[in-house]
């Protein structure tokens, strides 16, 4: 039974730490500030970092954060998505993904963007493939941004109210 929530508690720390690591894809700087925005999002609900987080029989094996861009009208940001190893391709992250989609259109109706940055690099194309299954547009490549030969890819999906996005 999956089931879904967006209150943290202190015990997800460790899901956080353990999915992130999983799924292979994030250095151990990119773990680092993972749990720094987590770390900020349990102390103070208005830190900016929402998260939603999905459970199998009361383990948490995967998470979606995402915020507001500060200084922009209704541009947001899906900062991090990720899925236990384990439990990938069991449509969770298509679940978490409309969830966070349906809580951006809550903030702002009119005109909300969500962007979400990937890397170029072949390791990301099941994560590219992801975004684009899931209604994404490429928008821009930052050639060469995270190192020599590894771009930054941004892709971006406007949200329209009128559409159903939030699945059981
Ligand atoms: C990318 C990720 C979040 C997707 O979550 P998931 O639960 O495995 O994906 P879902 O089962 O919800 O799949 C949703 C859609 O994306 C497609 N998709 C998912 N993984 C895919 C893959 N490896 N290759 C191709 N398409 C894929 C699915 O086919 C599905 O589309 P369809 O039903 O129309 O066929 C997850 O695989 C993950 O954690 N990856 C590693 C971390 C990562 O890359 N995070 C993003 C950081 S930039």
């Amino acid at each position: 039974v999956i089931a879904f929530r967006d209150v943290l508690r202190a015990a997800d720390r460790a899901a956080i730490e353990r999915i992130t690591q999983s799924s292979g894809f994030f250095s151990p700087a990119e773990l680092l500030v993972a749990l720094e925005v987590f770390d900020d999002a349990l102390r103070d609900a208005a830190s900016g970092y929402r998260f939603h987080l999905a459970e199998v029989d009361g383990a948490v094996v995967g998470y979606a954060c995402w915020g507001k861009d500060t200084l922009t009208e209704s541009s947001f940001e899906l900062y991090w998505i990720a899925i236990d190893d384990g439990w990938r391709g069991h449509g969770i992250g298509r679940r978490l993904g409309r969830r966070a989609e349906a809580a951006v259109l809550d903030e702002a109706p009119a005109g909300a963007q969500l962007f979400a940055e990937t890397a170029g690099r072949e390791q990301y194309l099941p994560t590219r493939r992801f975004y684009e299954r899931e209604g994404y547009r490429q928008v821009a490549v930052l050639p060469d941004y995270y190192a020599p030969g590894d771009d930054m890819v941004v892709y971006c999906k406007r949200l329209s109210p009128g559409l159903p996005q939030r699945l059981p």
